[in-house]
């Protein structure tokens, strides 16, 4: 496992907002949620729906193509949308004095 610093900031990213972000040639989707963040897997386990261009509901990231719905601490699919499976999780940091992002891989 390495760390990596993203080139995006946390100012760049607003409570409430998803955004796909490429990691070392790896896309992860990174979640802002309730003042904290959260790094997942990029693609979706269906049909490699791009998680990042999904939105949150509630405490769930939801897929843009079909709907599938992940929780976006663990990353455990939810049970009412059968048609994807649990995705990865990476460990999030955020210095919060300079707002740099470092996300584990
Ligand atoms: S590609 Fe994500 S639900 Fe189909």
């Amino acid at each position: 496992m390495a760390e990596y610093k993203l080139d995006l900031n946390r100012s760049d990213i607003s409570d409430g907002e998803v955004k796909a972000v490429d990691v070392a040639g790896t896309k992860i989707a990174l979640v802002a949620l309730e003042g904290k963040l959260y790094a997942l897997q990029g693609y979706c386990t269906h049909e490699q729906g791009i998680l990042g261009d999904g939105y949150i509901d509630k405490k769930e990231l939801i897929c843009p193509m079909h709907a599938g719905a992940f929780d976006i601490e663990t990353g455990k699919a939810n049970e009412s949308t059968s048609w994807v499976t649990d995705i990865s999780t990476y460990a999030c940091r955020v210095d919060e004095m300079t707002g740099e992002i470092t996300v584990e891989m």
